[in-house]
């Protein structure tokens, strides 16, 4: 049996229920390009909100982080990985949690008890020192010197600048082969992480000041790929049985071994699994220039000047039979995979016949500059990105394997002249965080559901919500049709909403079984994503849909409904931008 299944079996066994991975694009949460954690999907829940599966959940998780973009090419780094996670929401506590997890990784896992160490928060002035935790751990047969206490920096747990946090406790590993120490040092590095416990009874606002959430949770993340590397005693992730059958492919198709090439081999596998992920996530991303196309974009072009760099011709199919590899690892747990398996196929082909064009001109230039000069000026970093499709962080990539600096500020001017669309914007949610789900928000969410109602009504029942942005300052709606709206749609779909809003409706939500929900019409945009009880939210007879909230109660609590832009978002998909006044 493989891990995941190992791990879910085990918590369900415990009395958890199994929830669905989310998509990897999330919803509504406009702060963060992609899910970063097993938590993130169930913030809501964490907060108060009772999950329609109770209150003891476990999951896999599909992750994408940006953060260790640039560390990719090395043992153990990847943009996407899966994280197994249990979660308690306000029914068991440390001591349970951490029983659990210990007798998983000692008994089912096999681990033996002396390659084990943990360290435990050490407190701060506002919250104290983990004396309940480290004392469990002992209970367990931890000895005291295998405990260690750390600071904020280490063990305390937030996703990005605010949300719902705590302590945690982390469980290590001794990955290697040398003898393991009696005595644990956290600053070595043959200690590994393996999993996070957070105990989550906080909610740090962005201002930095923290209050006690409504319950005490348990979020608990253990990296998949990291912990296969560890029971299959490999030191290089991309040596364990994930890779084996695309790192073997990768060799025969390069004609080069693994040895001597790991770098660019594993930019390309790595790079290409991600593209996988995020082509066939349900928010149908394409390859573009802002936000989770601009990534998508990023890691294909990057996987394409490594695959020619280590001699792999562009014009044979070597995209699509790596792709296919993933694909074949993935569906049975991820089934959108499969599902949009052609669409993926057709993104990455498209996007190398796209770039395959102007890469080769482009590389002669940081030739012909390297003869010349030291440095890549802004206007010639622009000109390979605007010309030649050379993301910036690749023109840098290329510059610094040929040793030439680039103007990166010199870039971003020439950017900013250009007018081009901001990629600027998007870098800023590469550092996580989640969206406060304020009460402007709220208004918006209810007010996403309105103009989703309405949209029908004047163009049709086929109109339906294919991406949903929110913000503090706007909404954002993206559906299916082929023309621009005229005046008269956009001042009908306006009133309607308007309408509405006055009429003072209440907004009601009832748990129901999914397939019921559906039936009597509810509307839900990624249908997989929900478990088999849901939420429905209703707003009268004029709205149903699957939805995690939150929303405001009545209608007129929104004010005035006002679209601000209708334009086109992709071949046959609008987007309209609205705002509340
Ligand atoms: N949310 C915690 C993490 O990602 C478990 O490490």
């Amino acid at each position: 049996m493989n891990l995941k299944d190992k791990y879910i079996n085990f918590f369900v066994s415990k009395g958890h229920k199994q929830i669905p991975s989310a998509p990897v694009v999330p919803e509504n949460d406009p702060s963060v390009l992609f899910n970063t954690a097993g938590m993130q999907p169930l913030i809501p829940y964490l907060m108060g909100e009772p999950h329609p599966y109770g209150k003891r959940l476990c999951d896999y998780q599909k992750c994408i982080r940006l953060t260790d973009l640039d560390s990719i090419g090395d043992k153990t780094h990847h943009t996407f990985f899966e994280m197994l996670g249990n979660w308690s929401l306000g029914d068991y506590f440390k001591k349970e949690s951490i029983a659990y997890s210990f007798e998983f990784l000692t008994k089912v896992l096999q681990i033996p008890i002396e390659y084990l160490a943990i360290t435990v928060y050490k407190g701060d002035e506002k919250i104290p020192r983990d004396e309940v935790s480290a004392q469990v751990w002992k209970e367990l047969g931890i000895k005291e010197e295998r405990i260690a206490y750390l600071d904020k920096e280490h063990n305390f747990w937030i996703p990005g600048s605010s949300g719902p946090c705590g302590g945690d406790t982390e469980i290590f590993y001794w990955r290697s082969s040398k003898s393991v120490p009696e005595v644990f040092d956290p600053e070595d590095e043959d200690w590994v992480e393996i999993w996070n416990n957070v105990f989550m009874e906080y909610y740090q606002e962005e201002d930095g000041s923290v209050h006690e959430l409504t319950q005490k949770n348990v979020d608990t993340g253990m990296g998949l790929e990291r912990v296969v590397a560890v029971l299959e005693h490999k030191e290089d992730n991309y040596l364990t049985s994930i890779w084996d059958e695309a790192r073997t492919l990768l060799e025969t198709i390069s004609g080069k071994p693994y040895e001597g090439n790991e770098e660019s081999m594993r930019i390309i596998l790595d790079h290409i699994r991600t593209s996988v992920i995020i082509a066939s996530d349900p928010a149908h991303i394409k390859p573009s220039n802002t936000d989770q196309g601009y990534i998508l974009r990023r890691l294909i072009r990057r996987a394409i000047r490594h695959a020619r760099k280590l001699g792999i011709d562009l014009n044979s199919n070597f995209e699509e039979q790596l792709a296919r590899c993933f694909i074949k690892l993935y569906q049975e747990y991820y089934h959108e995979v499969k599902d949009n398996q052609e669409i993926v196929l057709n993104i990455l082909k498209n996007e190398k016949e796209k770039f395959s064009k102007t890469l080769e001109k482009g590389l002669k230039i940081f030739e012909k500059i390297s003869e010349q000069k030291e440095e890549i000026d802004g206007e010639m970093a622009f000109h390979l990105y605007d010309t030649f499709g050379f993301p910036i962080e690749l023109t840098i990539e290329v510059a610094k394997e040929k040793g030439l600096n680039v103007d990166i500020k010199g870039f971003d001017e020439k950017f900013k002249e250009h007018q081009e669309k901001s990629r600027t914007a998007s870098v800023g949610k590469f550092k996580g965080g989640l969206s406060g789900n304020s009460e402007i928000e709220t208004k918006y969410h209810t007010a996403t559901h309105l103009l989703n109602a309405a949209l029908k009504k004047v163009l049709g029942s086929n109109v339906h919500q294919l991406g949903s942005n929110i913000t503090e300052e706007r909404l954002r709606f993206d559906f299916p049709c082929d023309h621009k709206l005229t005046e008269e749609e956009k001042k009908k779909v306006e009133d309607l909403v308007n309408e509405w809003i006055e009429k003072a409706i209440p907004v009601t939500h009832e748990v129901m079984e999914k397939e019921k929900a559906i039936a009597s019409g509810a509307e839900c945009m990624f249908i997989d994503k929900y478990p088999d009880m849901v939420t429905v939210y209703k707003i009268g007879d004029i709205s149903m849909e699957l939805c995690g909230g939150p929303h405001v109660n009545n209608t007129k609590e929104i004010g005035h409904f006002k679209i601000k832009k209708e334009e086109a978002s992709s071949a046959g998909v609008r987007r309209i931008k609205a705002i509340i006044e």
